[in-house]
């Protein structure tokens, strides 16, 4: 990283407890409203705002800055093995508790889009755990993954190293509608 940047970031420390929970509270609200705002850019091009579609990417730069400097004092940045693993771990979690139990309320309560947003995201993260794990046995081997394209669904997330499939396999899309990484 930059010297003259890496000079101003806040630094990791020892927190009590209450300054934790503040921080992490600051972090989620901080990450969802980058992401938020990258939405509502797109929005403001579909109606034809181009310069606010500007203001609310730069805006959600500036909250996604403030996200990372959250995390870095919360010592959320590890070595990229560690890291890996604690992808893992929050994949895993998605997966074998956290969209099960969504999945069963949305149903429950009918509601069917949410079912669909929940089962798009649950199918996604089973292949985020594989695909995390096979990048960490390479990384604690000391290498680097293949270089080679990584393909996402735009419509449902669908994750592939590799080129896109002819049809998603979780949503049906065909190869014009994956972003390549
Ligand atoms: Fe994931
Ligand atoms: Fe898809």
């Amino acid at each position: 990283m930059d010297e003259a940047l890496e000079k101003r970031l806040p630094k990791p420390e020892e927190l009590s407890a209450m300054t934790k929970e503040s921080l992490a509270a600051a972090f989620a609200g901080e990450s969802q409203a980058a992401e938020k705002y990258l939405v509502w850019a797109e929005q403001a091009e579909d109606e034809g705002y181009p310069n606010v579609a500007k203001l609310f990417r730069a805006i959600s730069f500036a909250e996604s800055r403030h996200a990372r400097n959250h995390l870095r004092v919360m010592g959320g940045i590890s070595s990229t093995a560690d890291n890996l693993a604690a992808a893992f771990g929050g994949e895993s979690f998605e997966v074998d508790e956290m969209y099960p139990a969504y999945h069963e309320i949305a149903k429950l309560q009918g509601n069917n889009q949410a079912v669909r947003s929940i089962n798009y995201a649950l199918r996604s993260e089973v292949d985020h755990k594989g695909q995390y794990t096979a990048a960490r046995e390479q990384v604690v081997a000391g290498k680097d993954i293949a270089d080679g394209p990584v393909n996402v669904c735009l419509a449902c997330g669908h994750t592939i190293i590799g080129d896109a499939p002819d049809k998603c396999p979780y949503c049906g899309a065909t190869p014009e509608l994956y972003k390549t990484f």
